[in-house]
C-alpha cells in the first residue's frame, strides 16, 4: 500500500555523522520495521555522504545525494568510545553536517543527537561561560529546525533556542521494561533513589513507574575541583533492601558509586544502576568492575545512545545494554508523518 503523500513532510532522509553511523544503522532497522508493519512501500536507507577530516583536525561533511524539499534528519552520537575524535570534533562534524543539509535545501532540518554536549554547563557560578547556551545557538544558526534528544542533564536547556524545537525523549519505558520483563527485577524489595537532589524527580518517575518506594540521596560537590564531591546523606529507609539508582548520565562514575558505597552502608543489599547515558569517562570502567567484584554494584543498566559495541556488552558482567533505537525511529517516523509523538517522549 503507498501511504498517502499528503499525510507527510515529505520523503523521510536520513545521514549520520561517523561517530553516528553504528546508531543511526540500528534506528533504520527499526524504520524499515515500522514502515514494513503500516504497509509503508518506501525503501528507508541512510543518505550517501562523506566526513571528510584534514590533517589539521579540521572537518567537512559532503551530502552526495539530492535531498532538496525532503524532511532531513542527520543523526550523531557526540561522545563516542570506539572514536578517537573528542566531543569537541564531533560537534563541530555535526555542525557542518546541519550546514551541508541547509545548502542543499530540503524543507525540514532535524539535528538528531541522542547525547546534548555540555548539557551539565547550562548556568554560571562564578566567572564561566554557558556553553549549554552556544551549544544550542550554535545548532539553531546553522540551520536545524528541531533536535531530537534523550534525558537532557537541565530541561531549561529548551529556553536557550529561539525558533529551533527540542524534543527530549526518555529512556525510562525502555529501561523499566527491561528490568520488569527481561531481567525481572523482584520490585516487591526495591528502592528506587537517585545519587543526588537533581536526580530525584527522575528517582520518583521511575518509581511510579515501577510501582516502588524510592529514597533520596543529597550530594554535595566541591565546585573548585572538576568531578569531585564533598558529602553524601541519604534521605529514606533502605535496610534490607535492593536498590535502583537512577541516573541521566554515569560520567567518571563518581556520583553513582559514591551513592552505591553510602546505601550499602546504610544495609542495603544488592545494587543495580540505570542510567540512559553510560559515557563512562576517564577510568569509569576499571571503578566500576572493581565496584561488581568488591559486591558493591550488581549491575548497571545503560543504553545504546552511547554506543559501546556488542564486544563490550558481551564481554562485560556487570553491564547491560537497552536499546532506544526502536523509541527514536518510532518518533523520526510519527514526525515526517505528522503524528502525534507526546505520548512517546513520556
Ligand atoms: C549530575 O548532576 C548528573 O546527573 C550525574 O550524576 C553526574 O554528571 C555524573 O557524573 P560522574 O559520573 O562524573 O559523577
Amino acid at each position: 500500500m503507498q501511504l498517502n503523500p499528503l499525510e507527510s513532510r515529505g520523503a523521510l532522509s536520513i545521514a549520520a555523522c561517523n561517530s553516528g553511523k553504528s546508531f543511526a544503522d540500528r534506528v533504520m532497522t527499526e524504520l524499515r520495521r515500522i514502515a514494513k508493519k503500516e504497509g509503508d512501500e518506501t525503501t528507508y536507507g541512510l543518505k550517501d555522504t562523506q566526513e571528510i577530516v584534514f590533517p589539521n583536525g579540521e572537518v567537512k561533511f559532503v551530502i552526495n545525494e539530492f535531498i532538496r524539499g525532503d524532511d532531513f534528519y542527520i543523526i550523531q552520537c557526540i561522545d563516542d568510545p570506539l572514536s578517537e575524535r573528542s566531543v569537541n570534533d564531533n560537534l563541530m562534524a555535526l555542525v557542518t553536517a546541519i550546514h551541508a543539509a541547509y545548502q542543499s535545501d530540503p524543507d525540514h532540518i532535524t539535528a538528531v543527537i541522542p547525547q546534548f554536549p555540555y548539557s551539565r554547563q547550562e548556568r554560571r557560578k562564578t566567572r564561566e561561560a554557558i556553553s549549554a547556551k552556544i551549544v544550542a545557538q550554535l545548532l539553531e544558526n546553522v540551520g536545524a529546525q528541531r533536535v531530537l534528544t534523550l534525558d537532557i542533564h537541565a530541561e531549561a536547556i529548551q529556553g536557550f533556542f529561539n525558533y529551533t524545537k527540542l524534543e527530549d525523549m526518555h529512556a525510562s519505558g525502555e529501561i523499566v521494561d527491561y528490568l520488569i520483563h527481561q531481567l525481572k527485577l523482584d520490585i516487591k524489595n526495591l528502592v528506587v533513589t537517585g545519587p543526588d537532589v537533581g536526580s530525584a524527580e527522575k528517582a520518583r518517575h521511575y518509581s511510579k513507574r515501577i510501582g516502588t518506594s524510592f529514597a533520596i540521596v543529597d550530594k554535595a560537590r566541591d565546585y573548585s575541583k572538576p568531578g569531585q564531591i564533598e558529602s553524601m546523606r541519604l534521605v529514606g529507609d533502605v535496610k534490607g533492601r535492593n536498590i535502583l539508582i537512577v541516573d541521566d548520565m554515569i560520567a567518571t562514575g563518581g556520583t553513582m558509586l559514591h551513592a552505591a558505597a553510602l546505601l550499602k552502608e546504610k544495609g542495603a543489599k544488592d545494587i543495580y544502576a540505570a542510567v540512559s547515558l553510560p559515557f563512562f569517562n576517564g577510568n569509569a570502567v576499571e571503578k566500576i568492575e572493581k565496584a561488581y567484584r568488591d559486591g558493591i554494584i550488581k549491575l548497571v543498566v545503560g543504553t545504546d545512545a552511547v554506543f559501546w559495541g556488542e564486544a563490550f556488552v558481551q564481554n562485560t558482567e556487570w553491564y547491560e545494554e537497552v536499546s532506544v533505537a526502536p523509541l527514536f525511529a518510532r518518533v523520526i517516523y510519527n514526525i515526517n508523518k505528522k503524528r502525534s509523538v507526546s505520548k512517546l517522549l513520556r
